[in-house]
């Protein structure tokens, strides 16, 4: 048997300052513990006494921009137990322990920020040279709970359960024989349906930690795209361990969970805006379809009123899934098409998987063989993978020249009247052929190195292409796969779900996931992906799909249609009445948008985001906001005529009835097949739209409604409105219009005053607000 070796970081030979903190050096190695702003630092361990200081690509700002104050000093002796250095700024204070060596933060009034953990060998930080791991330990409570990691299944409090970090075809992973005969019939993997997969599509080491007693947060960030762990099944330490690279961690003191995520994605950078278009209503299938189809699902939705923006193209568009052609029996006039539709307010999207044909003579990969653009295998060929097309090359996303290529196929690829893209089995998913013989950066990268970032790569290259052939035109992308930063790019939807209850109420916790660790732009495949739904089901997700971020029905190949007519007028009905509902609402949702691409705040979000020292709402994950004033309680149950709600701190107008609700406590609501329980928090106007237009498309009304939900107390409540055009790229926001709607009570008198600022875009048309007043009355 082979057994392990630990390298035992176990003593501190010497510290000293640097220009950004202090510099310990340990067996060789070396340890930064450098200050980037007051409330977080930055744990860096050299490998071969070398930094890396580029690990991954999710940073994308100089973390060190902002002059920070502090101080270190040694304290406890030169040596012995008590021997230490201290570091503090006017938040947070670290403790570098010499011997033995370990790290400890803190917040200045003396709570804990990470406490390390010893092993059974009294070991707190480890290499590990068999399997390539670093490992750390930390103290964590029983009852404190984790929240973040991206996209993970299960609950949405992480605590109790071990997570791998590795992007993964979870289907395709999960389905095989071979897999599922391997497993313990007690791992939940065994069950095909289960709603705690792992690995997911997407990886974001980056998680908060609340802690039980106090309600306070704090936030890790390791900067390692290489395969992780983070083991938060035990009882009184957790464990993050990456298999290669270096360990770079960002500390977050919080602890405010909010601020933890503004600084965050500081870090890592913010959603783009999207198009107005984007937040609209969907309709995606992969089938076998024509122009004709297309074009008479397209007529459909215009004749039935359903509002719609956008028309997407799954893998059949291609002539024989070579990417970034079309199939011209079925596509005859694609550009003709695209015109078409868009004189219709459509936008048309269309797939695009990394994956290129292996076929001589097929001009994208005869370029990329001539570019030497694809990915190479140990003895320098073309890695060959296998995806839809069969042999597949990939392209080496790691290297600037690839990256271009990709875009400049993308760039061409739009110019038919395609308004997006669809990145798909970025994972990159390569079939039954291992993705670990794939190398990077022209074979001098091991695939561990870019695997989990090859998602955020591809995106990296498609929104270069998109840029360069729209400058002026905001980008839209779709991922599947992704890694932290991927919100810069791209939005993500959660992958092969199955038309199951569950997987409808997993979505929930997925999309605050999500949301938590800075990626705002999500939503599931609404009505389920795999197996067929149901009508009930179907309208449930409709209901609840209408109020996340992005909003798509899609299913697979073969499953019954799906379309809202497709099981009768009656749900055919209630569907565009959800739909309607997100389109009048489309200001504040895009309002809410702006404020995740100022400050990182997720559009869906569970309400502990909100309600951090509420403990009821710390495993709380069958209901969300939708924006900061919206609370969402989907049904999730087939059948379901009543379901329990809890409402928040604060008064609570159920949005159906208009009755008034005091917070902090459960209420039963009625759950007709019309509806799902929606509430509105007493003291916000919410915008809205006086109808709901067949599209987004030249939409624009000369009055927006404020809706006011009077507050039953004293107190003063601020909501936004921004009005743009929705389209063009508005760097610096210079002709954005922004209203301040200003409620306040005071005296048992309510007072509505707004705002605005901005001269204002061309196009805008917009001349009154009508305030529409809700009262308890
Ligand atoms: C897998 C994707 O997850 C799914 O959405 C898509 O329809 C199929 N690939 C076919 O492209």
């Amino acid at each position: 048997m082979r057994t392990d070796h630990f390298i035992r970081f176990e003593r501190v030979d010497s510290v000293e300052e640097t220009g950004h903190g202090l510099l310990a050096r340990l067996h060789g190695e070396q340890l930064r513990v450098d200050v980037v702003r007051p409330d977080v630092v930055r744990l860096q361990l050299s490998r071969g006494g070398r930094f890396d200081d580029t690990p991954t690509y999710a940073v994308c700002v100089d973390p060190f921009e902002a002059d920070v104050a502090w101080s270190a000093q040694p304290v406890g002796g030169d040596s012995g137990p008590n021997a230490a250095w201290r570091l503090s700024t006017d938040e947070l204070v670290v403790t570098l322990w010499l011997d033995p060596f370990r790290v400890d933060v803190h917040r200045t009034d003396g709570s804990v920020v990470i406490e390390s953990a010893p092993d059974a060998e009294g070991r707190y930080w480890t290499y590990a040279t068999l399997n390539d791991a670093w490992t750390t330990r930390r103290r964590i409570g029983r009852d404190d709970a984790v929240y973040g990691l991206g996209e993970k299944g299960g609950r949405h409090n992480r605590r109790g359960r071990d997570f791998t970090m590795w992007n993964t075809d979870v289907l395709n992973e999960h389905a095989t024989a071979e897999f599922r005969a391997g497993l313990d019939p007690a791992d939940p993997r065994a069950d095909m349906t289960s709603t705690e997969f792992d690995p997911y599509y997407v990886t974001i080491p980056f998680f908060h930690l609340r802690d039980a007693a106090t309600g306070a947060a704090a936030g890790s960030f390791v900067d390692n795209g290489y395969r992780g762990e983070y083991e938060f099944s035990h009882d009184d330490d957790y464990r993050v361990t990456f298999h290669g690279g270096q360990w770079t961690e960002y500390v977050f003191a919080g602890p405010s969970m909010a601020g933890i995520i503004e600084r965050y994605t500081w870090l890592t950078g913010r959603a783009t805006l999207p198009p107005l278009w984007a937040l609209g209503y969907h309709q995606c299938r992969w089938h076998a379809y024509t122009q004709a189809d297309v074009e008479r699902n397209a007529k459909r939705y215009r004749d039935d009123e359903f509002p719609c923006d956008g028309m997407w193209l799954d893998i059949d568009y291609m002539d024989g899934y070579r990417v970034f052609t079309w199939d011209s029996n079925r596509f005859p006039d694609p550009a003709g098409m695209l015109k078409g539709l868009a004189n219709q307010g459509y936008r048309t999207i269309s797939i695009v998987d990394p994956g290129v044909k292996h076929d001589p003579g097929y001009a994208v990969y005869d370029d990329g063989l001539e570019q030497d653009v694809f990915c190479r295998t140990e003895g320098g060929d073309t890695y060959i993978g296998q995806v839809w097309p069969g042999n597949t090359a990939f392209p080496d996303f790691a290297t600037p020249e690839a990256r271009s290529w990709w875009g400049a196929l993308n760039a061409k690829h739009v110019e038919s009247g395609l308004a997006g893209i669809w990145n798909d089995m970025n994972e990159p998913a390569t079939g039954n052929i291992p993705a670990e013989a794939m190398l990077f950066d022209r074979g001098r990268a091991k695939h561990e190195r870019f695997h989990n970032q090859y998602a955020l790569l591809m995106a990296m290259g498609t929104i270069e292409g998109l840029k360069a052939a729209r400058p002026e035109a905001r980008t839209f992308v779709l991922s599947r796969a992704g890694f932290a930063g991927i919100q810069r790019y791209a939005a993500n939807w959660m992958g092969d779900n199955q038309a199951r209850w569950d997987h409808l109420w997993v979505s929930m916790p997925m999309a605050c996931g999500f949301g938590l660790s800075g990626q705002p732009f999500v939503g599931a495949d609404i009505g389920g992906f795999q197996g067929d739904t149901n009508p009930e089901l179907f309208l449930r997700w409709m209901q609840m799909g209408t109020l996340t971020p992005f909003c798509r029905n899609h299913s697979e190949i073969d499953n019954i249609d799906q379309y809202p007519w497709s099981f009768g007028p009656e749900i055919h009905d209630l569907t565009r009445e959800a739909v309607r509902l997100r389109y009048r609402l489309m200001p504040y949702i895009y309002s809410a948008f702006v404020r995740a691409t100022e400050t990182g705040e997720p559009v869906q979000r569970p309400l502990v985001l909100d309600f951090q020292g509420d403990p009821n709402v710390v495993d709380l994950d069958d209901e969300y906001l939708f924006g900061r004033d919206l609370l969402v309680a989907p049904v999730t149950e087939q059948g379901q005529s009543t379901r329990s709600v809890y409402l928040p701190e604060g008064d609570w107008y159920d949005w159906h009835t208009g009755e008034l609700h005091p917070g902090g406590q459960r209420i039963t609501v009625d759950t007709p097949l019309e509806r799902i329980p929606l509430f509105a928090r007493a003291g916000s106007a919410i915008p809205m739209w006086t109808e709901a237009p067949a599209s987004t498309d030249g939409y624009r009304p000369e009055t927006v409604e404020l809706h006011v939900f009077e507050p039953v107390v004293d107190g003063r409540w601020e909501s936004r409105l921004v009005e743009d055009d929705g389209l063009t790229v508005v760097e610096g926001a210079p002709e954005r219009l922004t209203t301040t709607v200003t409620v306040a009570r005071a005296a048992g008198e309510v007072t509505v005053d707004h705002e605005t600022t901005g001269p204002g875009y061309a196009g805008h048309a917009r001349t009154r607000f009508e305030v529409v007043h809700h009262t308890p009355a």
